[in-house]
């Protein structure tokens, strides 16, 4: 039989671990440069947007909460929130980031967060740009699977030493943060820019692919990869990781070479 006085006490010791830290709700300014033609507005303005945010949040989830309970007029693309579409690339503090993979509590939270939208492409409204010359650069470089001959019976078998050769590039969601931060593009709208050849990479080196040398004189034009100055703001900005500036020079030496 067990009495009060044997029941364990429920007094913790001086040195159990304290409980986890509430985090704490906070103002922080978002600058958001705004525009909207269809208002007579000729020039983007800068509007300053106080919002109560948990340090923990993305950017995404501010721009909500501005849009929901301040100015439902504010637009941007989003859709799957994970870094998965890539359509909320925008230039957060200076540098290009997706918004759903963007928290609070990793930028300087003290001043305002400047967002506006990406460069180099025409800008429709607020955070939103016309994305057509992006994706037409994309389907320059035929960024599929081109194969002569017979269809096989059986799959494309691949050793997987030969998948590692254009794994990386694999991984692009298309959401144009690399073509847009490459000073090259900017000043140059005729450029394929880093995305189209990450695009072109992907399918030069599969070795189930027989479109290479197609793609290789593409990109050989005057606005294809040697105007590509190695800037790596392209490698910098991409929110998967990609090392899109070695994938360029694997591109050029293929162009030189003559081989893949
Ligand atoms: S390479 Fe990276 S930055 Fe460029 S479009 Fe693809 S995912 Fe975005
Ligand atoms: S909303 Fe899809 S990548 Fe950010």
């Amino acid at each position: 039989m067990t009495t009060a006085s044997d029941a364990p006490t429920a007094n913790p010791s001086p040195e159990a671990p304290s409980a986890e830290p509430v985090i704490q709700r906070r103002t922080v300014t978002l600058r958001i440069r705004r525009y909207n033609p269809e208002n007579g507005i000729v020039d983007p303005t800068w509007h300053d947007y106080p919002v109560e945010v948990f340090p923990t949040d993305r950017i995404l989830d501010a721009l909500n909460t501005i849009k929901w309970e301040q100015d439902g007029t504010l637009t941007y693309r989003r859709s799957c929130g994970h870094g998965i579409c890539g359509s909320d690339a925008m230039r957060i503090n200076g540098r290009n980031r997706l918004a759903c993979k963007t928290l609070i509590k990793d930028l300087p939270m003290t001043n305002a967060i400047t967002i506006e939208a990406i460069k180099g492409l025409p800008l429709e409204k607020d955070l939103i740009v016309d994305m057509e010359p992006f994706f037409q650069a994309y389907r320059d470089v035929k960024p599929f699977l081109i194969t002569e001959g017979h269809e096989p019976t059986r799959e494309r078998l691949q050793s997987q030493h030969d998948r590692e050769r254009f794994d990386d590039t694999t991984k692009c969601i298309l959401c144009a943060a690399c073509t847009t931060s490459c000073p090259v593009f900017w000043t140059d709208s005729q450029y394929f820019g880093p995305a189209a050849i990450v695009g072109a990479h992907r399918f030069i080196f599969d070795s189930r692919d027989e479109g290479a040398t197609t793609r290789l004189d593409i990109l050989n034009d005057r606005e294809g990869v040697w105007r590509c100055r190695t800037t790596f703001n392209c490698t910098e900005a991409c929110p998967r990781g990609i090392e899109i500036t070695q994938a360029i020079q694997e591109v050029k030496r293929a162009l030189i070479s003559r081989r893949v």
